[in-house]
């Protein structure tokens, strides 16, 4: 199963995409995870997307195409993937397609998470990670049993440079003008399904699994 889940900041694809690597067994592929390890180890390429990230701008297309080029190429991706926060423009679009095509390979479910916007705002700014192990929590709609202390792992909590109020409304100002033309491409394509990205992590989860093993979205 070869998946992407599209939505804007905060729609909830981290928190699908964990899931649904259990259930499926392929991996996440993150690039806003991989930035951010990259930047943690201040890496050439960490030190370089900082600043892009920490203004809520995207990381140049070449940076983030090279990153997912090199993921989908290692073994653990051969029985599928999901694809969280790329491509982010019609150019990764573009560059995915060639990539894929080029090892006969090619996108089977495109899924965008509509949330509104006030619901973003309270998403990201109550978002919590673990340092341990990447679980996502949110101080209200999904918090931990001990706050700051991850259920999984026992590892701390932290709130993340860029979910701050201004930069998130940059960000959801870049997703408007740069992600949001992907809806309509990958709906030329027949690849996509909408569904609501508001209610419960369960019954979101549902709703794709819906999609995955053979039934319609909302807005097929
Ligand atoms: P990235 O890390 O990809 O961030 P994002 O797309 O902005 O998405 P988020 O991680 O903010 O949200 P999410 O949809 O995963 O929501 P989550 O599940 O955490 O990118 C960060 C930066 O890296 C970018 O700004 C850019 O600079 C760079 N970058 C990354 N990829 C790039 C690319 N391809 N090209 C260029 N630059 C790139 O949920 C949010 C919160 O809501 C959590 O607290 C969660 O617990 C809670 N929640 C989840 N579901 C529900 C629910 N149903 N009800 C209530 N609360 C919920």
């Amino acid at each position: 199963m070869n998946i992407i889940l599209l939505g804007p900041p905060g729609a909830g694809k981290g928190t699908q995409a964990k899931i649904l690597t259990k259930k499926y067994m392929i991996p996440q592929i993150s690039t806003g995870d991989i930035l951010r390890a990259a930047v943690k180890d201040q890496t050439p390429m960490g030190i370089k997307a900082k600043a892009f990230m920490d203004n809520g701008a995207l990381v140049p297309d070449e940076v983030v195409v090279g990153i997912v080029e090199e993921r989908l190429a290692k073994a653990d991706c051969a029985g599928g993937f999901i694809l969280d926060g790329f491509p982010r423009t019609v150019a990764q679009a573009d560059a995915l397609k060639k990539m894929l095509v080029d090892h006969g390979r090619a996108i089977e479910h495109v899924i965008s998470v509509d949330v509104d916007k006030e619901e973003l705002l309270q998403r990201i700014t109550g978002r919590r990670t673990c340092r341990g192990c990447g679980r996502g929590y949110h101080v209200r709609f999904d918090p931990p049993t001990a706050s700051s202390v991850c259920d999984e792992c026992g590892g701390e909590l932290y709130q993340r440079d860029d979910d701050r109020e201004e930069t998130i409304r940059t960000r959801l100002a870049v997703y408007e003008q740069q992600t949001s033309p992907l809806i309509t491409y990958y709906a030329n394509e027949s690849l996509l399904r909408s569904i609501s990205g508001t209610g419960s992590i369960e019954d979101i989860q549902q709703a794709i699994i819906t999609i995955l093993e053979g039934g319609q979205g909302d807005n097929p």
